[in-house]
């Protein structure tokens, strides 16, 4: 099915009248943060979102704050007209894309840290990330005021520390999340799989593979412990390194476990080459 373009809007009050308008005509409201690149990963929270809500709108804002001073703010892709084309495919009916300075004016002093959450994994070696992210995430949902907003399960420990957040904070809006769209060969989409060269792609799937593995192993009653330290090993051997983390969490605590009774969720970051790839799988 074809459809419009969706509208875009990057004036802030131009965006409040149309969501305002909807929502006076009783239609709810869903909404999709993004850093653009779109790929179907992203394609599929936005169909989501048309599929539960009457109206979605999908924001594209690469956030400075999310990313380390070593990290790949510069070189991240950014195409905002092939975003469009791409939404209008999905059925969109708004795009937000503000400028740098209606979301961060010089003099911008406010930041939203979640304690605890965010200490261990990615929190962990990517130090003001989550903060960042639940700073951007809070004013995206006050610009929008949506009733549900969609994350991937893709980024799981962002998708908790912005639940928390949202509850902390009293934010008025469900928070809900999407399983993640991946490759034939199981690799996660991702913005960041277009830094992948041909040798590395190949290898890539493996990530999964080994998560997948070990989800297995774990709900036949094995413990952690081995298990990872197996799948660090295969994963260096396959060309990975380092790999920043490799474990096995409570799906909604994110405390570690070594063995897994309720819902729970194994969970790993590894560089292949220059490129940093997370992925995780329930159990
Ligand atoms: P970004 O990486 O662009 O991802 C936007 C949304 O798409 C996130 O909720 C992410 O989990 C989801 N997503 C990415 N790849 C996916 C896949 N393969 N399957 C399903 N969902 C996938 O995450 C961010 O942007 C930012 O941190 C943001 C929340 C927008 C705040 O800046």
């Amino acid at each position: 099915m074809s459809h419009a373009r969706p509208t875009r809007f990057s004036d802030r009050a131009a965006l409040r009248a149309a969501v305002e308008a909807w929502r006076r005509q009783g239609e709810s409201v869903v909404l999709v943060p993004t850093m653009g690149a779109l790929h179907a990963g992203h394609l599929a929270l936005v169909a989501h979102a048309k599929a539960i809500g009457r109206r979605a709108v999908v924001s594209i804002f690469v956030n400075p704050t999310q990313f380390g001073p070593s990290e790949d703010f510069a070189r991240y892709p950014r195409d905002v007209a092939a975003d469009l084309d791409r939404l209008a495919e999905t059925g969109a009916d708004a795009a937000w894309t503000p400028e740098i300075d209606t979301m961060y004016p010089p003099d911008f002093s406010t930041r939203i840290e979640v304690a605890g959450l965010t200490e261990g994994l990615c929190g962990a070696v990517r130090p003001g990330h989550f903060a960042g992210v639940a700073t951007v995430v809070t004013k995206l949902l006050n610009q929008v005021r949506p009733d549900i907003a969609l994350f991937g399960e893709k980024d799981f420990q962002q998708l908790q520390v912005i639940r928390r957040a949202v509850r902390d904070l009293d934010l008025g809006v469900e928070i809900r999340g999407v399983p993640t769209i991946r490759e034939a060969d199981g690799l996660a989409l991702s913005s960041r799989n277009r830094y992948l060269d041909a040798a590395e792609r190949a290898v890539a799937p493996r990530l999964h593979a080994v998560l997948a593995r070990i989800a297995a192993a774990l709900r036949a009653g094995a413990a952690a412990g081995p298990l990872l330290a197996e799948g660090v090993a295969e994963l260096t051997a396959a060309g990975f390194g380092p790999v920043q983390y490799l474990e096995v969490r409570d799906a909604e605590t994110l405390a570690p476990l070594e063995r897994v009774e309720g819902p729970a969720r194994v969970l790993a970051a590894a560089y292949l080459g220059r490129t940093r790839l997370i992925d995780n799988v329930a159990v």
